[in-house]
């Protein structure tokens, strides 16, 4: 536990299932109270009881399919979302979320979005200006830095998100599939920087479809399905199973 930097204890997540209104709508409307109280009852469970420990240092993947809640997970560990039984410990400072675009204001520039994303890191005005510069030479967005973020491209969303992270010093580095959208210079970039993140014994959490590069970077890998955990182990122990099952 006092080597553990995240540690899920039979944790479960539900969301309210929105689409699911028995009766048709127009009933739902006409009896509002209790058609919006059948509402709230229906749940979706993403998982049930979930454990696992990532230990501090770690590269720990997580893998599976689209939907079995592999985004959800990052997301309470960056407390962005509460789970609904269970508990979670997270020892040390989280990364923002990277998810496309997550944690950026789109009508606030890309210097801008650096700024306030130092300041919810909890970094002081100098040290954040100290590393603005930094952070714009790494993303390459040149021109583009003092545009409002609405207007960039998918691709620079995930330059401008990895760039801020990897100049603001987490210990606990969130990843969540963002290497899928950089182009083959910026992935390479990237990976270079998490093998650095890696050295400076950084724990990194990593969702990524690419097996690839699950192999290259993961000390372990936790593979999701459906509603729990099918497999967890060592990267090439478990990535050989699911390779093997899809
Ligand atoms: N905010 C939300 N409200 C309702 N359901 C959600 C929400 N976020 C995710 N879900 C559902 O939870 C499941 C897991 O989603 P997610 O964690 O994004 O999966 P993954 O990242 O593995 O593709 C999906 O079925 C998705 O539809
Ligand atoms: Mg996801």
């Amino acid at each position: 536990m006092i080597n553990a930097a995240v540690v899920f204890d039979k944790v479960s997540k539900s969301y309210p299932m929105y689409h699911h209104i028995t009766g048709g709508i127009k009933n739902l409307i006409f009896h509002l109270p209790q058609g919006i109280r059948s509402i709230k009852r229906t749940r979706y469970e993403v998982f049930h009881e979930l454990s696992f420990e990532i230990k501090k240092g770690e590269t720990f993947g997580i893998i599976g399919r689209n939907g079995v809640g592999k985004s959800t997970i990052l997301g309470l560990i960056a407390g962005v979302l509460r789970q609904s039984q269970g508990t979670i410990v997270v020892n040390g400072r989280i990364s923002p979320l990277l998810e496309l675009g997550a944690g950026f204001h789109p009508d606030l520039s890309g210097r801008e979005n650096i700024i306030l994303n130092g300041v919810l890191m909890g970094l002081t005005r100098e040290e954040i200006f100290k590393r603005v510069n930094d952070i714009i030479m790494f993303s390459g967005l040149d021109q583009f830095i003092d545009q409002p973020v609405r207007v960039y491209s998918s691709g620079m969303l995930t330059r401008l998100g990895f760039s801020v992270v990897a100049h603001l010093e987490p210990e606990i580095l969130l990843i969540d599939e963002i290497l899928a959208v950089g182009d083959i210079d910026f992935q390479k970039k990237c990976l270079e920087r998490m093998a650095e993140f890696k050295k400076n014994n950084v724990t990194i959490i990593f969702v990524s479809h690419s097996m690839l590069n699950v192999e290259r970077i993961c000390d372990r890998v936790m593979w999701m399905e459906s509603c729990t955990q099918k497999m967890i182990g060592s990267t090439n122990i478990v990535v050989k199973a699911y390779k093997e099952h899809e």
